[in-house]
């Protein structure tokens, strides 16, 4: 059987158990908290009261978590492009309307809470500049990206199973700092965000466990090729208006790292997490390139660390466009 046939009868065969898993890792919509639940209720009495409160909170917010806040934002509001990727995965079949596709379109709509309840924050704010937060989210939707997994149900699933636990993290420091500066309200919506990736990371994991027993080697060798061309952030992807990509995620990933929201310590953490869930050192069922595939991916972390600490991150704030100057600092 070809490599594309024994994924899709894995794809086919994990499939059976997809109701499970959605009851396990993801909330019906009733259930879930909804943006309106954090925000100012505009039916309500109070609500201009409200919006003063986090107006006056929101003074207390540094300049970097403001372009960090912006640029996770932008991150969740490019959805569209994360749904339409992996409707293309190969398994995933929108048309035949599988369980993978259900999947994906349940992801989706918990996922389009983060960019609502977020966008909506950073309007009441009037602390930032709307208009080319919108130019770059739109942007960004124009401009697609790719994260090198093409449409391998493998090499996609080992994407977002750092990819959602990479957002935990920064979204929960996000609201650890926000907390700090006085803004209660946009540490709790943080939080809640937080805790939705966390479950999205928890589920996408166990696809992969799932998978290295139907087929390791080639989930090994899956992995190792992320690995070695390194996990893009879709903020990897993001341009300010009239500019070109790559000049904006290097600033941006700068505010993260200086104010310690996700740093490259985080990305080798990540990487820790994922080789012990997955028992990667215990992979012994393998081809020969799949056993040096392991090998790699075990020696990997050790070897990014000694590269990590010997890079500097620049200490002069960067400033965008979607942040002004007035009264930041
Ligand atoms: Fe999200
Ligand atoms: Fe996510």
């Amino acid at each position: 059987m070809s490599i594309k046939n024994i994924r899709l009868e894995v794809m086919q065969t994990i499939e059976k158990e997809i109701d499970g898993y959605m009851e396990k890792y993801l909330i019906p919509p009733e259930k879930i908290w909804q943006p309106t639940d954090f925000l100012p209720d505009a039916q309500g009495e109070n609500f201009f009261d409200e919006v003063h409160q986090i107006r006056e909170e929101a003074k207390e917010i540094g300049y970097d978590l403001w372009v960090v806040l912006v640029g996770d934002t932008i991150t969740e509001e490019a959805l569209p492009t994360y749904e339409s990727w992996l409707m293309d995965v190969e398994g995933i079949d929108q048309h035949g309307k599988n369980g993978w596709s259900k999947w994906v379109r349940h992801w989706t709509g918990e996922e389009n809470r983060h960019g609502d309840v977020l966008n909506k924050y950073l309007y009441l704010s009037g602390r930032v500049n709307m208009r080319e937060i919108e130019i770059t989210t739109q942007h960004m939707i124009n401009d697609g990206f790719d994260i090198g997994t093409a449409n391998d149900p493998y090499r996609n699933f080992v994407y977002t199973s750092f990819q959602e636990l990479a957002t935990n993290i920064s979204h929960k420091r996000v609201g650890q700092l926000a907390k700090k500066q006085g803004n209660g309200l946009l540490g709790k919506m943080c939080n809640m965000i937080a805790g939705d990736e966390m479950r999205h990371h928890l589920a996408y994991r166990e696809f992969v466990k799932t998978i290295l027993k139907y087929d390791p080697s080639e989930m090994m060798l899956a992995f190792e090729d992320m690995m070695r061309k390194k996990i893009v952030m879709p903020a990897q992807f993001v341009r300010e208006s009239g500019e070109a990509i790559g000049t904006a995620f290097e600033n941006f990933s700068n505010a993260a790292q200086r104010i310690g929201v996700y740093t490259t310590h985080d990305y080798i953490d990540i990487l820790r997490k994922l080789n012990a869930y997955w028992e990667i050192d215990k992979l012994n069922d393998l081809t020969d390139t799949a056993k040096k595939a392991r090998d790699y991916v075990m020696k990997l972390p050790d070897r990014m660390a000694r590269i990590a600490d010997r890079v500097a991150i620049p200490e002069d704030i960067t400033r965008f466009k979607w942040v002004e100057a007035n009264g930041m600092l």
